[in-house]
């Protein structure tokens, strides 16, 4: 069955059984995720996409709940303005590139900030543990979250 919906801002048409979960049509479909290793149980975070901008785990979505709806994987929010200027405050942290878990880390982080901007130092940490991470970067994303709140407190005081 072809279902329309709007990936990473273009209108597509993805072919699937309507009960197959999104992630792995999103694989096989749209080449996304391609080197990633993942579980295909809701449990290594390593699908994390967004669905009208929400944040979902896409191996527990069946694919007819995307049906014209918005996705954002991680790829397409790598194409964002928001994601050089997070990005930038990362890397000036120190952030080293992890092929496994950087992006979705990235991503997981950015979409809890934007839900919960007034959070703090401890929830900004358990956020970032929901992403199973080896490399270490855990510190230096709890820091880039303390700068980017921090940044988006001053911008909104500016602006009032
Ligand atoms: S593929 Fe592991 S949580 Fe979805």
């Amino acid at each position: 069955m072809k279902l329309p919906l709007i990936l990473n801002g273009d209108d597509v048409t993805l072919d699937g059984d309507p009960r197959e979960n999104l992630f792995s049509v999103l694989q096989r479909e749209a080449g996304l995720f391609a080197e990633k290793t993942a579980c295909h149980k809701g449990s290594c975070g390593r699908c994390h996409v967004s669905l009208d901008s929400r944040e979902v785990t896409s191996c527990l979505v069946p694919l007819f709940q995307a049906r014209q709806r918005e996705v954002v994987t991680p790829e397409g929010f790598r194409q964002t303005d928001e994601y050089r200027q997070f990005r930038l405050i990362l890397d000036e942290e120190g952030l080293v590139e992890c092929a496994e878990c950087t992006d979705v880390q990235i991503f997981h982080l950015f979409s809890y900030l934007e839900l919960f901007p007034q959070a703090g130092p401890e929830d900004c940490r358990i956020a970032i543990g929901e992403i199973p991470c080896r490399c270490g970067s855990r510190p230096v994303l709890e820091r880039g979250a303390a700068r980017w709140l921090a940044r988006k407190e001053a911008f909104r005081a500016i602006r009032h």
